[in-house]
């Protein structure tokens, strides 16, 4: 039996579970869960194998190894992976029957070649450049590359679709991209080329354009809780993941004392101050660092106005202070009334879910109660004794039974 932490993440598979209800609710299309990044830093295999008991039809991901590694823990529904393939990834992706977006000829050959080689027939979705100018192919060559796809008798076209660029800023932009999907869908209809799957909206485009849903809607953010855009009324998404560490010292510091690395901070006050075993190796505090001075000026602006990163101890926030190091960060704990007795309190800490590191075990929670745990690239079942938390390594055979029984019992079990 092993004890968890001093950090972790905790992911409330019931508030994934009652997104999904309510993304449900407000569309006739499919819900497929994008699960890249991790699943978003909720952890990909748990993740993944929970959705597929919540009877999802299509999962995505961003490149083969996600692919790969979710038919490795058994998950068995169809997989689109949404990064064109370079050739040499093709043969993984026919090998875990793994769904291919081809945005080229050369690709559609090699893996025409593949599906007969080990016969065996690659699904494929074609996917249409409206405008953000990424990936994808010129809508006036779809129905090209639709007859080439046809002519291979292993590969089997099962969607087309595109991604907007400002779904949650320009609606004028989005539709313009919808209707140049719409008028592609026109002409394969004309062509007699129908069944297929049309696809287009992200979280942002499900809730500010509806007619965008078509049949299927590529979800991530939401799913997991958060948009960039306002709900219909009625409608809410619950907090899905939290950051946890614990206090490992706090001290005394008096007034004009620098703290952490560069001297980046001196207290103002005689201060109590307590460090937190997490930093930029984790993934905290962690932003894109290209040079670009505009860039530097403004966020400079922002941190003004901005509150820094926070921790929260029993609901009430103390700002991160100075330098955030590669595995420490400090925490102005003054405001707090018992302040150098916190060492040891589990604090929640405020972070960007797709920085943080995989390394850091994932406590899933049914019932508000750890059911769960996924550490060490193993899964594991929780033993909470005199308060704390304890691990028992268990089979993945043993994981899906737990994540079964939540969906037998139901969450109110
Ligand atoms: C092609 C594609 N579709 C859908 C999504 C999901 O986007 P969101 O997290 O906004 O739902 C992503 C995520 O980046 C994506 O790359």
């Amino acid at each position: 039996m092993e004890w968890i932490g001093p950090t972790w993440v905790e992911v409330d598979l019931d508030a994934i579970g009652n997104n999904l209800t309510t993304l449900r609710a407000l569309t006739k299309a499919h819900i497929c869960p994008v699960v890249k990044a991790d699943a978003y830093g909720h952890g990909l295999t748990v993740t993944g194998l929970f959705l597929q008991q919540q009877g999802v039809r299509l999962l995505a991901v961003s490149d083969v190894d996600e692919g790969v590694t979710l038919r490795q823990c058994g998950v068995t529904v169809p997989v689109l992976i949404l990064t064109p393939l370079l050739p040499q990834q093709a043969p993984q992706a026919v090998l875990h029957n793994l769904t291919v977006t081809v945005t080229s000829k050369e690709l559609i050959c090699t893996l025409a070649g593949l599906g007969q080689a080990c016969r065996r027939i690659v699904k494929v979705h074609l996917k249409i450049n409206t405008g953000m100018n990424r990936v994808g192919i010129p809508p006036e060559s779809a129905l090209e590359y639709a007859r080439l796809i046809a002519e291979c008798p292993y590969l089997m076209l099962e969607g087309v679709y595109t991604h907007f660029a400002d779904a949650d800023h320009n609606n004028g932009f989005t539709r313009k991209q919808l209707q140049r999907l719409l008028d592609v869908k026109s002409a394969f209809t004309s062509s007699g080329l129908e069944n297929l799957l049309w696809h287009a909206a992200g979280s942002s485009a499900f809730f500010t354009l509806p007619e965008s849903h078509l049949d299927l809607v590529r979800i991530g953010s939401a799913l997991f809780g958060q948009t960039r855009v306002g709900l219909p009324s009625g409608a809410a998404l619950e907090n899905t993941w939290n950051l946890y560490t614990r206090i490992v010292q706090v001290q005394r510091v008096a007034k004009g004392a620098p703290i952490g690395y560069n001297q980046r901070y001196t207290a103002r006050r005689d201060s109590v101050i307590g460090v937190i075993p997490v930093g930029y190796g984790d993934g905290f505090g962690v932003f894109p660092d290209n040079f670009d001075l505009w860039r530097h000026l403004r966020s400079a602006l922002v941190k003004l106005v901005r509150k820094p990163h926070q921790v929260s101890i029993d609901g009430c926030d103390y700002p991160i202070v100075g330098k955030i190091a590669m595995g420490l960060s400090c925490v102005d704990l003054t405001e707090h009334p018992r302040a150098l007795e916190l060492i040891g309190v589990p604090v929640r800490v405020q972070a960007r879910r797709t920085t943080i590191s995989r390394r850091i075990p994932k406590v899933y929670t049914i019932n508000g109660k750890p059911a769960l745990i996924y550490r060490h690239c193993c899964y594991w079942r929780p033993v909470v004794k005199n308060s704390e938390l304890y691990a028992i390594a268990v089979s993945v055979k043993t994981a899906k039974e737990i994540i079964e029984r939540r969906n037998r019992d139901g969450q109110d079990s």
